[in-house]
């Protein structure tokens, strides 16, 4: 019989994302409902390998649903990579007499939970979040949302200024190893070209897709470039090959950075994170473990951990092909 659900430590790890903090409002909301205690980690497996705890109920989470980033704040753990690291972050749950953990992380953060599950045997569930979208199980993951608005309005400002100046504009996009970002705001921002590291059409294809678009009379260009595209070996050179080939047309370069991680995040985010929130709660009062909450086809799934780790996220060919012809 596994043992009963008494209290449930919540915690913010790996790259921050919006709606992060509507997904902790949700599971400390969903374990007052419950009559649970709930303990908010600071600073991901840091903190809880430095006992940095704080009880939380359902009034220390008025207020924020709408707001970025994560009050919990999340970091990086060297320590918590060492078994000693991860023996230290057990006792302080001991300590604070915590049955079960809710992980809102990415895959990276997943690793960690499931590593620490298999050596003290303890309960958790994780929350898909980030924003670039990459973890199997889930058609989003939150942040995703937010961040396709946040990118293609920067798009739409840039090309305020590309098309006052006759300029081509390369604008590389955050997803880490996947163009799901990139990809999804090209085709909204109305990109002539989208470059991502899940297609590598060379750059002979991006001289001649730019020079019919020169040709069939566009005087300014977009072309959005997923960080992890291969295609050059980084934005600026890739800008400054097409330069060199293309004379006529004057090339300037955009990195949007970190703002992409930034604002107020969408209803959908929003209504995702308090979906999960709950979900992955009740899933602990169920008594399961090594689950991550999902969402496909609109209703929210679990998804054993190593799968949603190990599993492999595949890029739309309808998408593709849309994106093709809206080029044209
Ligand atoms: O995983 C989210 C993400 O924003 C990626 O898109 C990006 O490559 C990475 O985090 C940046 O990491 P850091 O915040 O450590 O610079």
């Amino acid at each position: 019989m596994a043992k009963s659900i008494r209290s449930i430590g919540v915690l913010t790890s790996g790259g921050d994302a919006p709606g992060m903090n509507a997904a902790i409002r949700s599971v400390v909301r969903t374990c007052a409902y419950h009559q649970i205690d709930c303990v908010g980690i600071f600073r991901g497996f840091q903190g809880m390998i430095e006992g940095d705890f704080k009880f939380l109920n359902a009034r220390s989470v008025n207020n924020i649903i709408q707001k970025g980033g994560t009050f919990l704040q999340s970091a990086r753990s060297q320590e918590f990579r060492t078994k000693e690291g991860r023996k230290k972050a057990f006792d302080q749950l001991i300590n604070y007499d915590i049955d079960a953990l809710v992980i809102i992380g990415g895959d990276g953060s997943f690793t960690g939970g499931m590593v620490f599950h298999e050596e003290f045997k303890f309960p958790i569930i994780g929350i898909p979040g980030t924003i670039d979208n990459d973890i199997y199980g889930t058609s989003f993951t939150l942040g995703y949302d937010t961040a396709l608005n946040t990118v293609m309005e920067a798009i739409d400002k840039i090309r305020d200024t590309a098309s006052s100046h006759n300029r081509l504009f390369f604008v590389e996009v955050m997803g880490r190893d996947v163009g799901y970002i990139a990809l999804n705001t090209g085709i909204g921002a109305g990109a002539e070209e989208i470059l991502i590291p899940e297609e590598n059409l060379g750059l002979d294809r991006l001289l001649e897709s730019l020079k019919r678009s020169k040709k069939s009379g566009k005087t300014s260009s977009i072309v959005v470039v997923a960080e992890g595209d291969k295609t050059g070996s980084n934005v600026f050179e890739l800008a400054e090959y097409v330069e060199e080939n293309l004379p006529d047309y004057e090339v300037r370069v955009s990195v949007l950075g970190h703002m992409q991680r930034g604002g107020r995040p969408s209803c959908f985010d929003r209504v995702l994170a308090s979906r999960m929130g709950v979900k992955a709660v009740e899933t602990l009062i169920e008594g399961k473990t090594n689950f991550m909450v999902g969402i496909q086809n609109d209703a929210l799934t679990l998804t054993p951990l190593d799968k949603a780790i190990k599993g492999e996220t595949i890029i739309d060919q309808e998408l593709l092909r849309v994106s093709d012809i809206m080029s044209i």
